[in-house]
């Protein structure tokens, strides 16, 4: 099981993410260049709107910045090219989003801690009541860590009280009804600013409420409050893809991929 598990965190299941993407609209968040413009002024070039699909990584701005990696790149275009609505696509932009930088533990802690208050204020316009309580949870992660399988973002992992034997890892076993598993992410632009990606839930039903989840209910919600899919819900179709890669753990680990060791809390 492990073997399958490490499989499943490396490269090789990004092609099987993107099949699923295609037909869930999943990657109109992973991937710029995929995506039709929904207004005139959206366009991958112009991630300056709060909450632009096209932008890299989708996300939602923040004014959280890894300060280290600011001061040492200053963006020469900053003042001749402030971030607006109809600013040109230009690579100058400095609010132009960017590959992920290498960040260190502590940069990531940091902005971790600035991000965590906005991305509690963001998720909770769903009203989602997991949405609205996982930072109350335990995490489970030691650090925000890069996982392939949720787009290249970073995420954390936090579990309530009644998955309390996540902490037990490849030993947990079944998992109780009323467990809730909650995964926020964020992206860092290359300039070091930080937007938030979607919140990833998984909560465990009553025996009976879908075979094909094995009583899973999967939610992804966006950063702007609106719920993309809930097993057996709204978008439901949106989360099938979800079911079919956690699946490849079940039953050995009813279905809980976990987090890679490095990263795990003891
Ligand atoms: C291609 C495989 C894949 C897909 C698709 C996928 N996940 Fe995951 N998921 C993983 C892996 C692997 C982990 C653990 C490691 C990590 O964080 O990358 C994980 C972890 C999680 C966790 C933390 C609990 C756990 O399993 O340890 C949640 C919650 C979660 N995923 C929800 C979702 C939701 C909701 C979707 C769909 C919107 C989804 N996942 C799509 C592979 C996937």
């Amino acid at each position: 099981m492990q073997e399958k598990r490490r499989l499943l965190m490396s490269s090789a299941v990004i092609p099987m993410l993107v099949v699923a993407g295609m037909t869930t609209g999943y990657l109109v968040i992973a991937s710029p260049n995929m995506v039709k413009p929904a207004k005139a002024q959206c366009s991958p070039c112009n991630p300056c709107i709060p909450f632009n699909p096209c932008a890299a990584g989708g996300g939602l701005a923040t004014d959280c910045t890894v300060p280290l990696l600011a001061d040492a790149a200053p963006n020469p275009c900053a003042a001749a090219n402030p971030c607006s609505p109809d600013s040109p696509c230009n690579p100058c932009n400095p609010c132009a989003a960017g590959i992920a930088p290498d960040l260190t533990t502590e940069q990531k802690v940091t902005l971790y801690n600035c991000l965590l208050p906005q991305m509690a204020r963001a998720y909770g316009k769903s009203d989602n009541e997991i949405a609205v309580n996982f930072t109350s949870y335990r995490l489970y992660s030691n650090q925000p860590y890069i996982s392939a399988n949720h787009a290249e973002r970073y995420v954390q992992n936090y579990a309530n009280d009644t998955a309390r034997a996540y902490g037990a890892y490849e030993k947990a076993g079944r998992f109780p009804a009323g467990t809730k598993l909650a995964k926020p992410s964020f992206t860092v632009s290359g300039l070091g600013r930080a937007a938030i990606g979607p919140l990833f839930l998984m909560e465990k039903m009553e025996a009976g409420f879908s075979k094909e989840s094995h009583d899973w209910r999967y939610t992804m919600i966006m950063p702007d409050g609106t719920v993309f899919g809930t097993t057996n819900g709204a978008g439901a179709a949106n989360v099938e893809f979800c079911i079919g890669c956690h699946l490849a753990v079940s039953p050995d680990q009813d279905s809980v991929m976990l987090l890679p060791e490095e990263y795990r809390v003891n």
